[in-house]
């Protein structure tokens, strides 16, 4: 008796056991069974407690989500079809998600040294792999982005997807995580065959300190089990031939399990900072481009913006215009814009979100940089003394 089998005779003998049934659930899932585990799934919610029912309903999204990307993939593949060459021979229609074709690093402000790195690391080798091969140039290995938040790690890797035509496929790591034994190795070579069946494709894998061997929500020996099955992926993903590149974030790098770091696994860690005057002068212009305004002089903004995120220049200038729009509720007068003084208000009652984490870190660097791997933080912060 195979274990689907199984799974399917015990569930008969206790039909409301919600454990049964989630385990015959993803039982059907692995056998590509999706209308199936979604029966089940639904049936074993109905029994579930708060925890269980909150991972059923993650399972019916990722069965739902791939449901949806499989009919776009479809409807695209019969578009293509009808496009035939001139001799004679069928051309698809390249397909990317929606989501990175909007992004590319024209839209990501400052970062310019990353984007130079990330270039030369994921894009070059991915388009000219002929080049690099002549010159014996190892490609692979993944990117460790870590800073702190809003500061763009997830913009850029997105971006990333954009600027070298690659679909962009984000897997959180508390989403791959599961209590249940096998399941999350399971995940985990789920999400590298789904991304090389979408070649090309940026696999960016977010909170990649959740697999913390310090803060592991699960038995300490699943967490050893989940990171070797991913660094055994990523070590296996050859750039060149799987067109599969690989970026990681986090913004508790201390928490990160320092067997990622090892050559051929996230072989090269970048320090994303907050953004300088400079950058957020772009974040600004890019932020607010395309809406109302007034004259502004952006120097003022930048100069009363320090260790603002990019985020954070993103909630001001919202909130700005959502100032301005109620103005124009209340007056009725529709030729209201944005002004320098709502922006520099709105500024004064926002605090920048990146100095906590860089006072965290800080703390931390006193007794923990013997690697030399927070250099770049450290220099940061010399740079900025006295102002955190
Ligand atoms: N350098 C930047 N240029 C333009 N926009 C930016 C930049 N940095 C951040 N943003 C804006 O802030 C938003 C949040 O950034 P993002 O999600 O990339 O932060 P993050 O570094 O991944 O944060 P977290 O650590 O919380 O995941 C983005 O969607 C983008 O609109
Ligand atoms: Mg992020």
């Amino acid at each position: 008796m195979n274990k689907l089998e199984m799974l399917k005779q015990l569930s008969e003998n206790s039909p409301t056991d919600p454990t049964i049934l989630f385990s015959l659930a993803i039982a059907y899932k692995y056998e590509q069974m999706h209308v199936d585990a979604l029966q089940v799934l639904k049936k074993a919610q109905l029994h579930a407690d708060l925890e269980l029912s909150n991972l059923i309903q993650k399972e019916i999204n990722a069965i739902d989500e791939d449901f949806a990307e499989t009919e776009e993939d479809e409807q695209i593949e019969e578009s293509g079809i009808r496009l035939i060459n001139s001799d004679n021979t069928i051309k698809f229609n390249d397909h990317k998600k929606s989501e990175s074709q909007t992004i590319d690093f024209s839209q990501v402000g400052g970062l310019d040294e990353l984007k130079h790195i990330i270039s030369m690391k994921i894009i070059k080798p991915f388009q000219a792999p002929e080049l690099f091969s002549k010159f014996m140039k190892k490609t692979g290995g993944g990117l460790l982005l870590y800073g702190p938040p809003g500061c763009g790690k997830t913009f850029i890797a997105k971006a990333t997807a954009g600027q070298c035509d690659a679909h962009f496929r984000s897997v959180k790591i508390s989403d791959i995580i599961d209590p249940y034994y096998g399941v999350a190795e399971r995940n985990v070579a789920d999400v590298f065959s789904t991304a090389r069946a979408k070649k090309p494709c940026i696999l960016f894998f977010d909170e990649i300190d959740a697999l913390g061997y310090n803060r592991s929500k699960i038995s300490a020996n699943n967490v050893r089990n989940i990171v070797d099955s991913l660094l055994l992926e990523i070590e296996g993903v050859d750039t060149n031939t799987d067109k599969l590149l690989i970026i990681g974030a986090t913004n508790m790098p201390w928490d990160v399990d320092p067997a990622f770091r090892r050559p051929g696994r996230f072989d090269k860690s970048i320090f994303v900072q907050p953004p300088d005057q400079e950058a957020r002068k772009v974040i600004f212009k890019l932020k607010i481009q395309d809406r109302p305004v007034g004259i502004l002089d952006y120097d003022q903004l930048v100069r009363e913006t320090n260790f603002f995120s990019g985020a954070d220049i993103e909630y001001v200038v919202e909130q700005a215009s959502e100032t301005v729009l109620n103005l124009i509720f209340e007056t009725g007068n529709e030729n209201l814009v944005i002004t320098q003084d709502v922006l520099m208000d709105t500024i004064k009652n926002t605090k920048p979100s990146t100095i906590e984490w860089l006072r965290t870190i800080s703390t931390y660097l006193r007794y923990a940089n013997q690697t030399g791997f927070y250099d770049d933080v450290d220099k940061y912060l010399s740079r900025h003394k006295g102002l955190i």
